[in-house]
């Protein structure tokens, strides 16, 4: 496997829980490079059903070496929790490897992501209010405090002490007197930290070698293209950069240890949260995709806004990642649509254009054009199994032109096709495109 990044390709929940999942069978180390407990992906492994928002996916399969990287942060509240639902369904000797590089969420970025919210009115970004822009504005701002501050008593008290003064005066000015007690928050951060210390170490160093010694690394990355702040829609987007080079970024290797990177996405689009969507349905076939394919948030319930597969935003995240390869999820969902639209440009102030606007009003005035393509029946969950099972050859014909189309249209093959949430009902064609003309290591 070599060392390979898996990144979303629109505004997250693409699936990349299970993809990473279903690669991780071949990986050594699983490591999360970017985001917090914003995101949110369920795995089904065994008996059980794993919903994560902190930890790395491949963290259920033996073998394998869980990392959380340096770009990430952490509420370190929200990994204990994690870890202990993980022991509680039998998921022991696990090995998790926390950077102590990796930013920590405090009271006060929760209190400042609401207040900060407020204060943006219509242009808010309608956050998962998990303290993941306060947090990295910290980072920037040179605020923040990481994990491995909270085994440093001294070190946790001097920053912590200017932290408090600075977040008082400030969310006083948002119009909210905060009493953010020092010895509380230092006593609590202190205290988890011992419980995590076993896990904290320098994990930039670790990767390097394991990489050195030719072990495989797959690297997952949170959220999407469209929503990484320089990227996506600006300013509805998240705070950490969500795109492939991220992965070199958070994890601590050299851009040149990438060997391959993947481009998740679904047979159609999603959304939660604000901002322009330009495929975006709002008839009787968005209530259906969501029904459909349950498009409700991981992480805080909300419904997803459903619409077409957009091949301008598609092109631009092929870009901006330098796509080997896409993983197309959830193509089961669209069974049952007599015609499929997929956006191959915008119209824009009259003028027809390919490239994915950056001006954010420009996007909003922004209009689709269709190319309309043939549905296929809908299918029963076993069956989606059954001919995953059989290849490629057995879906439906006219989904195979569907999916032809669009890697036709963007130039990156399709190296997984996912039918369901399970992992039987998953079409890896990898072995495949290995041996066509994009060589994978
Ligand atoms: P934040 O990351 O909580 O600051 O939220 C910023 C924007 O990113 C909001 O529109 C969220 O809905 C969106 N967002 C953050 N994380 C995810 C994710 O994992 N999936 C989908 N959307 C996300």
């Amino acid at each position: 496997m070599a060392v390979e990044v898996v990144v979303g390709a629109q505004w997250g929940d693409e699936g990349k829980g299970k993809v990473v999942d279903f690669y991780s069978e071949d990986a050594e180390i699983v490591a999360r490079f970017n985001g917090g407990d914003n995101a949110g992906h369920t795995i089904m492994f065994g008996a059980n059903e794993f919903k994560f928002h902190l930890l790395p996916a491949g963290i259920v399969r033996k073998g394998v070496t869980a990392v959380i990287g340096n770009g990430v942060v952490i509420n370190p509240e929200v990994l204990l929790r994690e870890l202990a639902d993980l022991e509680a369904k039998g998921i022991r000797g696990y090995k998790l490897f926390i950077s102590e590089r990796a930013q920590v969420i405090l009271p006060y970025h929760l209190v400042l992501d609401g207040l900060e919210e407020s204060a943006k009115g219509g242009m808010k970004a309608g956050t998962t209010k998990r303290g993941i822009g306060p947090a990295y504005s910290d980072k920037v701002a040179r605020f923040g405090i990481t994990m491995g501050d909270l085994l440093d008593a001294d070190l946790l008290k001097q920053k912590l002490e200017v932290a408090i003064a600075v977040k008082k005066k400030l969310t006083a000015a948002y119009g909210q007197e905060q009493d953010f007690q020092f010895k509380k928050i230092f006593d609590t951060y202190y205290e988890m930290g011992q419980k995590l210390k076993k896990h904290i170490r320098n994990t930039s160093s670790l990767l390097v070698q394991a990489i050195q010694r030719k072990k495989s690394v797959l690297l997952e990355g949170a959220q999407g293209t469209l929503l990484d702040p320089d990227h996506g829609t600006y300013p509805y987007v998240t705070s950490s950069n969500a795109v492939a080079g991220a992965g070199a970024i958070g994890s601590g290797i050299g851009p040149r240890a990438i060997d391959w990177v993947v481009g998740v996405t679904k047979a159609y689009t999603t959304r939660v949260g604000e901002g322009p969507f330009t495929t975006e349905l709002k008839d009787d076939i968005g209530i259906h995709i969501r029904k459909v394919g349950n498009e409700y948030g991981t992480t805080t319930g909300r419904p997803r806004r459903c619409g077409w597969l957009d091949l301008v935003a598609l092109g631009h995240a092929v870009d901006v990642n330098g796509l080997d390869a896409l993983a197309v999820t959830k193509l089961d969902v669209l069974g049952g649509l007599r015609r499929i639209n997929v956006a191959v440009a915008y119209r824009v102030d009259g003028e027809r254009t390919t490239i994915f606007p950056a001006n954010i009003n420009r996007l909003a005035r922004a209009e689709p054009v269709y190319k309309e393509l043939d549905g296929w029946e809908a299918q029963s969950p076993a069956e989606w199994t059954s001919m995953a099972k059989r290849g490629f050859s057995h879906l439906p014909s006219a989904a195979q032109e569907y999916l032809e189309y669009v890697c036709g249209e963007l130039g990156v093959p399709i190296e997984l096709v996912s039918l369901g949430p399970s992992r039987e009902a998953t079409i890896d064609l990898r072995d495949e495109l290995r041996e066509g003309p994009a060589q994978r290591p």
